[in-house]
């Protein structure tokens, strides 16, 4: 059977490859410390399985509207006010299956053939494909390590062409964790506007953030940045609900109602009861939030007294849970006579030496490996010990 050519140009994910040979690995009795979790390792808090369980005995297993429910469309339009300090109406908000979906819906809704779509690299390698998927054509720029892997306003405006539509800032990153601060953000908002631009803005991770720092939303900085934002944000990350499929989405009205439009054609309504237990996630239970964030912080924290004390750069993470860890000084070495040529071959080599980590070329950083710490404290401490001794045995 033919397979269109839209689809053959679309590469598989390298991530999955990673985890498949994971499986093998294990199946073939090996042991295996995987940091290559895009999601929490915490249950579902309760409060939030009993809410959907109540859902089913409710009978509430029919379509909802395209956009949602009412009652949840209201519940995120209360988050954004309390959290974000931003107004919407229902009308502005659309509910998806996950927040992948929700950035699928916007790019599709705002890029026509050719447009182009600015994206900071390193970056979450969903983004390149959507927008290819979409049509438009990615246009990568290569941050720095001395602006903490964020775009520069002048990095911003050297990219930008008469194609340019928009530009998708993630903050947290994943995979880096950095986080732009209120002023990085306004400095980039001059830009935006000076070029009539649009922002996708992937706040996935915006409760996850360490060291006091604070989570500001673009979308706030300028009346502008406001009518010509697109935030982007779901339960998965802070609710530890990755498999329930809620997602969402906040934009000016016009582009909402296309985004619905579209979505009632593709993949239609969320999952009825999932929707019905985020309202209850999104209603309450800031300690359970606050208590997981703490968790995550105490791995990050002893992920990075275990580099420091190995003597590996790393980039420091500010939010998410990922630590992107540097392995340039590895590239070009041996370990048992097989070469380390780049992040593909360290991940592939290490996880038949007992750790899987995700190669940092598919983020458009081959010089790193993206490390989960959405595992426990003894999982970090035996992986780096592993790590240490694969690292001692290169030459
Ligand atoms: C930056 C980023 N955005 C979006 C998502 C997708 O979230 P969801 O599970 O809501 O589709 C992920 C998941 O890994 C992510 O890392």
């Amino acid at each position: 059977m033919k397979i269109s050519k839209k689809a053959q140009s679309i590469p598989s994910s390298m991530t999955l490859e990673i985890s498949a040979k994971v499986k093998q690995l294990k199946s073939e009795g090996k042991s295996i410390i995987g940091f290559t979790a895009g999601e929490p390792n915490f249950n579902t808090p309760d409060y939030i399985i009993d809410s959907a369980k109540e859902a089913l005995d409710k009978g509430i297993t029919k379509y909802t509207p395209v956009s949602g429910m009412p009652e949840l469309k209201q519940a995120i339009v209360e988050k954004f006010k309390r959290d974000n300090g931003l107004e919407y109406e229902p009308s502005q908000i659309v509910v998806s299956d996950g927040a992948k979906s929700s950035l699928f819906h916007a790019i599709y809704c705002l890029v026509d053939e050719g447009d182009e779509v600015i994206i900071p690299a390193p970056f979450w390698f969903t983004y390149e494909e959507q927008v290819k998927i979409c049509g438009g054509k990615p246009v990568i720029v290569q941050t720095k390590a001395e602006n903490g892997y964020k775009i520069t306003p002048s990095e911003l405006e050297s990219a930008i062409t008469d194609k340019t539509v928009a530009i998708l800032i993630n903050s947290p990153s994943n995979p880096t964790g950095a986080l732009y601060s209120e002023e990085e953000l306004k400095a980039l908002a001059v830009v935006i506007e000076k070029y009539d631009l649009a922002v996708i803005s992937d706040e996935i991770y915006e409760k996850l953030v360490y060291d006091g720092a604070k989570h500001v939303s673009i979308a706030t900085v300028s009346p502008y940045m406001k009518e010509n934002t697109i935030v982007v944000n779901g339960v998965s990350k802070t609710y530890a609900m990755t498999g329930w499929r809620v997602g969402y989405l906040a934009a000016p009205k016009a582009l909402a109602g296309a985004i619905n439009r579209v979505q009632g054609h593709t993949t239609s309504n969320a999952c009825s009861f999932a929707q019905y237990a985020s309202v209850t996630a999104l209603n309450g239970g800031e300690d359970i939030i606050e208590s997981m964030r703490n968790d995550f912080d105490m791995r990050r924290k002893c992920m990075c007294s275990l580099l420091d004390e190995m003597g590996i750069d790393y980039v420091k993470p500010q939010g998410a849970f990922y630590l992107f860890m540097d392995i340039s000084r590895f590239i070009g070495k041996s370990f048992e006579g097989k070469v380390i040529d780049g992040s593909m071959a360290f991940a592939s080599i290490l996880t038949e030496n007992g750790v899987a980590l995700i190669p940092g070329l598919p983020f458009h950083a081959d010089n790193f490996v993206r490390v989960s710490y959405a595992v426990s404290v003894e999982d970090i401490k035996e992986g780096f010990q592993r790590i240490k001794a694969f690292i001692e045995k290169l030459n």
